[in-house]
This record gives C-alpha cells, structure tokens and sequence, in this order.
C-alpha cells in the first residue's frame, strides 16, 4: 500500500510530459502507472500540473550581519515563504567573516536551520577570508561534508576578494571538484561612482543604480571569466542583470568555457525606475535596492533571452530580507543618508516561482520543461542533488508542486508568508499558482495552510555538480 497516490495529475519534467498516477512510499516516488493501487492518502490531482517541486539555490536567511543590520527571515519563516511559493528545497549561505574560521561560520548556518527548517535546505559557504588554513584544510573537509559549492565577492568592503585571492579559491576548486559563484562587480569603479555622486549631493536611493552602471558589472564579469580561464574550471555567476554581462558571458561560452549563470525575478520584472522616479523621490526606492541593480526594459528583454537561449541555466531569488520600516533594516541609518547605507537585496523567496510561471509559460515565451529546467533540475545538477533532488523519477525524493495553472492572483504582501514588510512585486497581476506542496511524500503547503512542523527539513550534504564538470572527463573502455 502505498502512503500517498496523486491521481490524474499531468506530470511535467524538464524532459517530459504524462498524464498519470504518483505513487509515494517512506518519502520516494515508488510507481508511476495509471490505475495505482490505493494509498492511505489521496489527493485527486484532475486539471492541475504536477512539478518537481522548486529548489531556489540563492537566497539568504538568517544571515549574521555587521553593526546592527538583521535579516528578516530566519529558516523557519524563511522555509515556510519558500513552500508557500512551491519550492521543496533551498540552498542559502554560510557568511565567513574576515578573521572567522569556515568551518565555524557553517556550524552558525547548521545551527540556525536546525529545529526551524520546514523543508530541505544544502549550505553554500561564503568565503571572504581565504587563509592558508581556509584553503588548506577547512575547505578540503567542508567540500567532503557535502559544502560542494561557495560564493565569493568582488566587492563589498567587508567581503570582497582581490584577484590574486580569487586565483587561490579557484585553484582550490579545480584540484576538488567544488563550483564557484562569483557576484561580479568592479568594487574601485562604484567606489569612484559613489565618490562622486555624494559629492553633487546626489544621495537618493535612485542614486544606487547611477552607482553602480553596467560597465561595472561587466568588467567584473570579463575579469572573472579571464581568471576562471587561466586555472581552467569552471564557474556561475551570479545574479546577472542585463545585456553588458550577459554579452561577456555567451562570448565566454562560445570559446568553450565553462561558464555557467544564473539570474533573478528583479532583473526581469523591475527597473531602475523602481528605485525611485517611477512613483516618486522618497525613500521608498530603497525597497528595490540590490546589487547589481535593476536595469531597463531593454536589458529586461535581454535577460528573457537569455533564459530562453541557455545562456542561463538557472533562475533563483536572491531573496535577502530587510525590512523597510525597520531601524535594523533598511532604515538602518534612516531617511536622509545616502544610497550606499541602505541595505542591499529584494526579498522573493515566495514569488520567484509564480512569476516565472505567470510571465514565462503562461504567456508563452518558455514552455514548461525550460520552466522545470531552470528552476529545479538545474539547480539540482549545479549543486550535486540530482536525481534525489529535481525531478520526477522513481526513487528520487516525492518533492512535488501541485500547480492551479489557470489561478489569478494580485500579489500583495499580506498574502505572503516571509517576514519582510513588503514585496517589489505589489499588485503585480499574475495566472498561475502552487496549491499544494509536497515535501518527501509530506503535505506541506495545501488549500492556504501551512501544514509543516519546524525542523522537519533535513540537511542535504551536496555532491559534485553534474553540470558543471571540473574537467571533461572521457572514459574510454
Ligand atoms: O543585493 C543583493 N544581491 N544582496 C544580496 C547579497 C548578494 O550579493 O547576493
Ligand atoms: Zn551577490
Ligand atoms: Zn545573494
């Protein structure tokens, strides 16, 4: 006897299409077929979509931050936005301060999941320190605990790499198969920009984006390319905005690279404009500040093709909580200081799934395998959870996302389950919404209630990405 059996569903993978049954037992999918045996559960799944649930690889939750910043999200309701917006898995990040020791700053991300986590959640450690020790030693061990995969930054003054820390993580990577994200951008140039633009007294949030023009992204890009090219491996990069990086990055993949990027909903569905001009001059542009920031509509376009060409293997959130009227937010140091005080990072965790549904298959720019493809079974490739992870198989994990594709929502942030006082996306007319999710064979998410216990999300050591080879490997028998 089966657990659970989904009956009538249509099942979509990022290779295929079916109409049938799912059969669930101990948390796996144990049978695909039509006319299943009973389940002590059912769930009768006519006329709705039936997807890998969603695995958002980029998202901050609980992160410690400097001085007096806190992020808004901790894993609890952090996991439960995620489920929420039909995700089954996360990889958020472990911060290594300068000074810290790695290994500590990865107890501190374990210690924050445990007992709050609602579904399965792997680490990407952060490196901002690459000692001897660090590269040596703690990173050997961290990548053999399942930490396959780190971010590192060319920029923020308390994170940022120089090139010739940057060659040592990526030596590093190449001799033990890990991946490496780079965020990319040029830290002296939006310096310079920020210089500059306090000095005219221009100190508006709108006047982070002024900061921080494309050339800055994409000579951070080229330099990351060249660097990953001189140790040979291969890296993403990460929240790509527009069309000057993406440029970089196709001219890099057609000289046989291994260049891999992702991008975000901000890059799509919002503007520069939103950082200030659209509605108005006050504060509330800060809502919309990230880095790198938003761009135009052309750029928007330059992006939606680069999903749809392959230029990009996968579309995360980048969801980074700060709460706008917050003193420990984005009001950190209130109204009147300049663009470059004001936290960066959109919160998104809930909404990157819809939207992309709503704007991309729904109005059919991508069909439902790229949809699939970009949001599930690349991520779990990427990062070494594929098959467990991703798809809809016999024996992988029963993470699915029962889909009302036909459903209209105008989203607002009182429909939304993280603990940010706001979403960018306010108002935002969509079709097309996860009704159920389904977490190793648990209902979790269903009929607008939060079914989960905090802590039932295990921890998923990661292996080595099955997308990102560090070496092509030909075996020849
Ligand atoms: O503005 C952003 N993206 N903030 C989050 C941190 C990061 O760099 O991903
Ligand atoms: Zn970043
Ligand atoms: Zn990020």
């Amino acid at each position: 006897m089966f657990d659970l059996v989904i009956r009538h569903g249509t099942i979509a993978t990022a290779a295929d299409i079916m109409k049938c049954d799912i059969g669930i037992q101990n948390g796996k999918i144990t049978a695909l077929g039509t006319n299943l045996t009973p389940g002590t559960t059912e769930i009768d799944a006519s006329d709705r979509l039936i997807l890998p649930g969603g695995i958002d690889a980029h998202c901050h939750l609980a992160e410690p931050m400097t001085g007096n910043l806190v992020m808004a999200d901790d894993f609890y309701s952090g996991t439960v936005a995620a489920a929420c917006g039909g995700n089954t898995t996360i990889v958020p990040f472990a911060r290594q301060f300068k000074g810290q020791s790695l290994t500590d700053a990865v107890a501190y991300a374990r210690q924050q999941a445990a007992g709050k986590a609602i579904i399965d959640y792997a680490l990407h450690p952060i490196i901002s320190d690459p000692t001897p020790e660090v590269l040596e030693n703690e990173l050997p061990s961290l990548i053999k605990a399942g930490y396959t995969s780190f971010k590192i930054y060319m920029t923020y003054e308390d994170l940022k790499l120089n090139d010739y820390e940057i060659l040592s993580v990526l030596a590093l990577a190449r001799r033990e198969g890990a991946l490496t994200m780079v965020h990319a951008e040029n830290n002296d140039c939006l310096t310079w920009m920020i210089v500059q633009l306090e000095e005219a007294g221009k100190i508006l949030p709108r006047y982070h984006a002024t900061s921080r023009p494309m050339v800055v992204e994409r000579e951070a890009t080229h330099r990351a390319i060249s660097l990953s090219e001189l140790v040979d491996v291969p890296i993403l990069i990460v929240h790509v905005s527009g069309r000057e990086a993406i440029e970089q990055i196709k001219w890099a993949q057609n000289r046989g690279l291994r260049l891999y990027a992702e991008t975000c909903p901000q890059y799509l569905f919002l503007t520069e404009e939103d950082l200030g001009e659209k509605l108005d001059d006050s504060f509330a542009g800060a809502k919309c500040v990230c880095s790198p920031p938003p761009r135009d509509k052309k750029n928007q376009e330059a992006v939606w093709e680069g999903l749809l060409n392959g230029t990009f293997q996968i579309f995360s959130s980048d969801h980074a909580p700060f709460r706008y009227n917050d003193p420990q937010g984005k009001k950190i140091k209130g109204t009147n200081a300049s663009f470059q005080y004001i936290p960066n990072g959109v919160p998104g965790i809930e909404t990157r799934l819809p939207l992309l549904f709503s704007e991309g298959v729904n109005k059919q720019r991508m069909d439902v395998h790229q949809f699939v493809t970009l949001t599930a079974t690349n991520p779990a490739k990427l990062y070494g959870l594929y098959p467990q992870k991703g798809t809809i198989t016999i024996g992988s994990d029963a993470d699915l996302v029962i889909w009302n594709t036909k459903r209209e929502v105008t989203i607002t942030n009182a429909m939304l389950h993280h603990d940010v006082d706001y979403t960018p996306y306010e108002g935002m007319q969509i079709q097309g919404y996860p009704e159920t999710t389904i977490s190793r064979g648990e209902v979790i998410w269903q009929e607008g209630e939060v079914k989960a216990q905090p802590g039932r999300g295990n921890f998923l050591p990661c292996g080595l990405s099955s997308l990102a080879q560090p070496k092509p490997v030909f075996k020849h028998s």
